[in-house]
């Protein structure tokens, strides 16, 4: 039979005399050809195989490193907070995203970049962008994901958490995304196994790629950080979503307000060279970007503010107090929402204001990004 040639010439599927499985040739642009059997006898499952070859072979040439020449590139193997990067390491990872941003928005969003590599999400606390976004990023890069469920885990045995994590280092994983209530736990658990270790949150520390996301949504948004003023409002002593950027904002060149009630602001702040302000109306004068922050019901209800409904009055973001702000001030909050507390739906579902469905789609992005940067440096 007569060989059927497919993307001009690209792709040649043919039968040899001696098989009866339709054979591929496929030669990506500027690659080398390959060639092996689809495993079909019948030609248009040969066809559809053959095709899913090339866009996948096609598909990971479209992932290129950067240009490392202008960039520190960040050799870290794994990412714990952004405290301790350099201003070019971060410039690097918000870059290296950018690549995956187009890569979502493609129809076939698989790649096999990662295949071979195990990945576990270790959560501890509650979290559904964080462990969903790592799954998914994992996933369209080809790797193994396993989501450890410690509602189900023989920590409900008595099993202490370092058991845990030598359990699963044991089975020689490439990388653990942790999330943990306290403060450092990633930090030992990279002391302790072999793993890349990303942070995923500890306690109010860090939370290093929610930082990250947020900086690749601002620069796709506004372009700079430079002369750009972000007021972050609200829970500023338990979020270390809050702590996160601000290391991050600063080392890009943004200006920063911290704005709440004196019982939930810290007080090492002025060590992090922010302004403070104790109102929405000074807090968000000139703002660029108003950020909210999550009202963590469960550690202060009754104990720093008296209740959600005087909270809103004071500090929930409607689209009166949006006014103190620039004319057209953008919105962000790193969810989950508690609306009506510190947002009004009104304000968090104007998707001409609001960033906060484009921060989570950056999350992806960013979370595809440090997967590949920790592995490759493992490796
Ligand atoms: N922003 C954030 O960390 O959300 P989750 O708690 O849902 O992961």
């Amino acid at each position: 039979m007569k060989d059927i040639i497919l993307q001009n010439g690209h792709i040649k599927i043919y039968k040899r005399e001696s098989s009866q499985f339709w054979q591929m040739r496929i030669k990506p642009p500027k690659e080398k050809a390959i060639r092996e059997s689809s495993g079909c006898r019948n030609l248009k499952d040969a066809k559809e195989i053959a095709l899913k070859k090339y866009n996948l072979l096609t598909l990971d040439k479209k992932i290129i490193t950067l240009n490392v020449k202008n960039y520190h590139e960040y050799k870290g193997k794994h990412l714990l907070g952004i405290k301790n990067l350099k201003k070019t390491e971060i410039e690097y990872i918000i870059d290296y995203a950018q690549q995956f941003i187009e890569f979502n928005k493609q129809k076939v969003k698989k790649s096999n970049i990662l295949e071979g590599k195990s990945i576990f999400n270790v959560f501890f606390e509650d979290s559904t962008r964080t462990r969903t976004s790592f799954e998914i990023a994992a996933k369209r890069l080809g790797a193994d994901l396993i989501n450890v469920s410690v509602k189900d885990s023989s920590i409900n045995k008595g099993e202490t958490l370092l058991d845990t994590v030598v359990t699963i280092g044991s089975m020689d994983p490439d990388l653990l995304i942790i999330r943990h209530p306290e403060y450092g736990v990633s930090e030992m658990i990279s002391k302790t196994i072999d793993a890349s270790i990303i942070n995923a949150g500890d306690g109010s520390h860090e939370h290093p790629t929610q930082a990250l996301l947020d900086a690749l949504t601002i620069k796709n948004k506004i372009g700079k950080f430079r002369d750009i003023k972000i007021a972050i409002c609200g829970d500023i002593l338990h979020s270390r979503v809050a702590r996160s950027n601000i290391y991050l904002l600063k080392k890009l060149g943004a200006k920063i307000n911290v704005v709440g009630p004196k019982t939930l602001i810290p007080d090492d702040i002025n060590d992090l060279g922010v302004s403070v302000y104790y109102d929405m109306k000074n807090g968000l004068k000139n703002c660029d970007i108003v950020m909210m922050l999550r009202i963590q019901k469960e550690r202060i209800l009754g104990i720093h503010i008296p209740s959600e409904k005087d909270y809103f009055l004071e500090y929930g973001l409607d689209f009166n107090k949006l006014k103190y702000a620039k004319r057209n001030a953008l919105v962000m909050h790193p969810g989950p929402m508690n609306r009506g507390v510190e947002i009004d739906s009104k304000v968090a579902d104007d998707v001409t204001r609001s960033l906060i469905q484009n921060q989570v789609s950056m999350g992806v992005a960013i979370r595809m990004a440090c997967l590949k940067i920790l592995i490759d440096n493992k490796g």
